[in-house]
């Protein structure tokens, strides 16, 4: 068996692109070897943490907070399950805060069926928790908006 697979292989055991490896490699999430002629060769392991990386975005993680839980994790074999314990528990927080989201966006759903005004002041569904209200006064994201663009 190889040791080594290419990034056709990789992405065709792991489902994803090759244009997403290359990104993961990119952000420092796998890494690649070269091989003497510049092709990107992927030691195999790198399928776990691309299983890994693609588990943390199902639980709602963004490319860089699965970046800070695999730094706890080994690289080059499976992690004990003494090693996986604290990033599975803190996991199932995240997974629980998303439940409990959910259940209160579910709750104020019915005021919103038939409304579609979509109220920064109002709906739950566009600002839920009041989000735009706590970030302060005015239109924060025009001017965000208009700060980028300039
Ligand atoms: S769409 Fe009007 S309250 Fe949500």
């Amino acid at each position: 068996m190889n040791a080594h697979l290419s990034i056709g292989e990789l992405a065709a055991r792991s489902g994803l692109a090759p244009s997403a490896l290359r990104y993961y490699e990119e952000l420092g999430l796998i890494h690649a070897d070269r091989t003497a002629g510049g092709r990107r060769v992927f030691a195999r392991q790198t399928l776990r943490r691309v299983a890994f990386i693609r588990a943390a975005q199902a639980v709602g993680l963004s490319l860089e907070e699965a970046r800070a839980a695999m730094a706890g994790l080994p690289v080059d074999r499976s992690p004990t399950s003494a090693e996986w314990r604290p990033v599975a528990t803190s996991w199932q927080a995240r997974i629980d805060e998303q439940i409990a989201d959910l259940q209160r966006l579910r709750d104020h759903l019915t005021g919103c069926i038939g409304c579609g005004c979509l109220s920064l002041g109002k709906c739950a569904l566009y600002n839920p928790h009041d989000v735009q209200g706590a970030q302060g006064p005015g239109a924060r994201k025009l001017l965000a908006r208009h700060a980028r663009s300039v």
